[in-house]
């Protein structure tokens, strides 16, 4: 067992006999004697190794894993400013045993700044993650995840857990996994749509549910994964969209403000800027294809915005109003699904919103039609019938309150808050189309 770990060792231990264990980070040997940088997940610690012991060492390997003991001794304060990294302390060994040698050479770069693509990068994760500067990113991510939790728990939302192995579910049917479930077909779940629609119903009213989501999306792009972590929540009892994305607001204040406080030095170091916003400004669809015609960018009435625009909105919003988030209103039906509602009057919009974080869209929501005729008439128009979907069906005909809800991504918020140009780089090991191992 190690008695102490790189990170924590300070001035104080001076003179102490201590054990550690962790990857050689480098090993420089200098005429008979050498230096080990030995790395665990909470720093790196300098190790002075006289003769004897850099003898029965020569042949070690960067990346081998070792246990040392020794004497902490302290750094004269000079040496550590100028080398921050191995801290203020360093070890002088009394005895090294390597546990396990590593390979050489090793199949990918691990400096700060590698030369290796993503491709070679993501089928060697576990040494990519090495490296300080990736790890980073799934402490984020994990502590998105905490305090999305924490955020939902204190808005008095219940946690729910629904199947991802379905029947078939209202989102668009051309990017389900379908498979053979005892000899009947069925889908991997695309969302909890209709579960997280149904509990509200059963009178939990707020609910939201952290889980996997499976999409068929033959997509090649930088925000595109088969597999990814959803955020989704639905509440009854609202009045409009705005309730829901009054929410929304309120989360990513308090999300953006954890972040930003729990990785002040790393977020510094990294040169990460995180903004937590006051308010988000909202734009309808109509409002930014006048922007957009501006920019020479056409987007036809019954269109959306592609990822350029999306990227141009953005561009607009940080500029008037300093804010890198916005909310696009009044998606147009044609593309939007069947169960959202459409305002009264207006046939041809949905009483529907994206939210756009720095330049890519992290959510979609909308207040979920809740009258049974119209739903049935909405679900014709489309070309389903409601009928073959008679669970889903049953939802509306017992007391169904006006509700709606947002569906967001954990992996896509993580590469936005980061700035990361790829979603890839967000998840440990990413599912694309290509992409099944490791
Ligand atoms: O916009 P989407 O498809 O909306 C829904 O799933 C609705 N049921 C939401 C609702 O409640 N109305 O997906 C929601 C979010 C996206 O904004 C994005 O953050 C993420 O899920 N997402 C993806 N992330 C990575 N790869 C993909 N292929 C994604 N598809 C959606
Ligand atoms: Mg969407």
């Amino acid at each position: 067992m190690r008695s102490h770990t790189c990170g924590e060792l300070r001035k104080a231990d001076a003179g102490k006999e201590v054990t550690l264990q962790g990857w050689v980070d480098a090993f420089r040997v200098s005429g008979k004697i050498s230096f080990i940088l030995l790395r665990d997940r909470t720093g790196i610690t300098q190790i002075f190794v006289n003769k004897s012991i850099t003898e029965q060492l020569k042949d070690l390997k960067k990346e081998s894993v070792i246990e040392v003991k020794g004497k902490v001794n302290a750094r004269p304060d000079k040496q550590v400013k100028k080398d921050m990294a191995t801290g203020e302390v360093e070890l002088e060994a009394s005895a090294a045993t390597i546990l396990s040698m590593s390979e050489v050479p090793l199949p990918i770069e691990l400096e700060a700044e590698t030369t290796t693509g993503l491709d070679k990068r993501l089928d060697y994760r576990f040494l990519d993650l090495r490296r300080d500067k990736i790890s980073f990113i799934f402490r984020v991510r994990s502590r998105i995840l905490a305090a999305t939790v924490a955020f939902f728990e204190k808005e008095k939302f219940i946690a729910i857990q629904t199947p991802k192995v379905t029947a078939s579910g209202v989102e668009s049917g051309a990017e389900e996994f379908k498979f053979s479930y005892f000899g009947k077909e069925a889908s991997l779940a695309q969302s909890p749509q209709v579960y997280k629609q149904m509990m509200v119903v059963s009178g939990l009213e707020k609910v939201y549910e952290i889980g996997t989501v499976f999409r068929a999306e033959k997509s090649h792009t930088t925000r595109h994964l088969t597999e990814f972590t959803g955020i989704d929540f639905e509440m009854g009892f609202i009045e409009s969209e705005q309730d829901v994305m009054a929410v929304l607001t309120k989360y990513f204040q308090y999300l953006t403000k954890d972040i930003k406080e729990n990785f002040k030095d790393e977020l510094k170091k990294y040169k990460i800027e995180i903004n937590v916003p006051k308010e988000i400004p909202q734009l309808t669809l109509d409002e930014a294809r006048k922007i957009l015609k501006k920019h020479n960018k056409e987007v036809p009435k019954d269109d959306d915005l592609d990822a350029e625009g999306e990227r141009l909105i953005a561009e607009h919003v940080k500029k008037e109003y300093n804010c890198d988030f916005v909310f696009m209103l009044e998606y147009p039906w044609a593309k939007r699904p069947f169960y959202h509602m459409r305002p009264e009057g207006n046939n041809k919009i949905t009483s529907s919103f994206d939210l756009i974080y720095n330049g890519v869209e992290i959510a979609t929501g909308a207040q979920r039609e809740h009258r049974l005729e119209v739903l049935e008439a909405q679900c014709k128009e489309k070309g389903l019938d409601l009928k073959k979907m008679d669970f889903y069906r049953n939802i509306f005909r017992y007391g169904c309150p006006p509700h709606g809800g947002v569906g967001l991504g954990l992996d896509r918020i993580t590469q936005l808050m980061l700035g990361l140009g790829n979603v890839r780089e967000a998840i440990l090991l990413p599912r694309d189309p290509e992409r099944l191992t490791p």
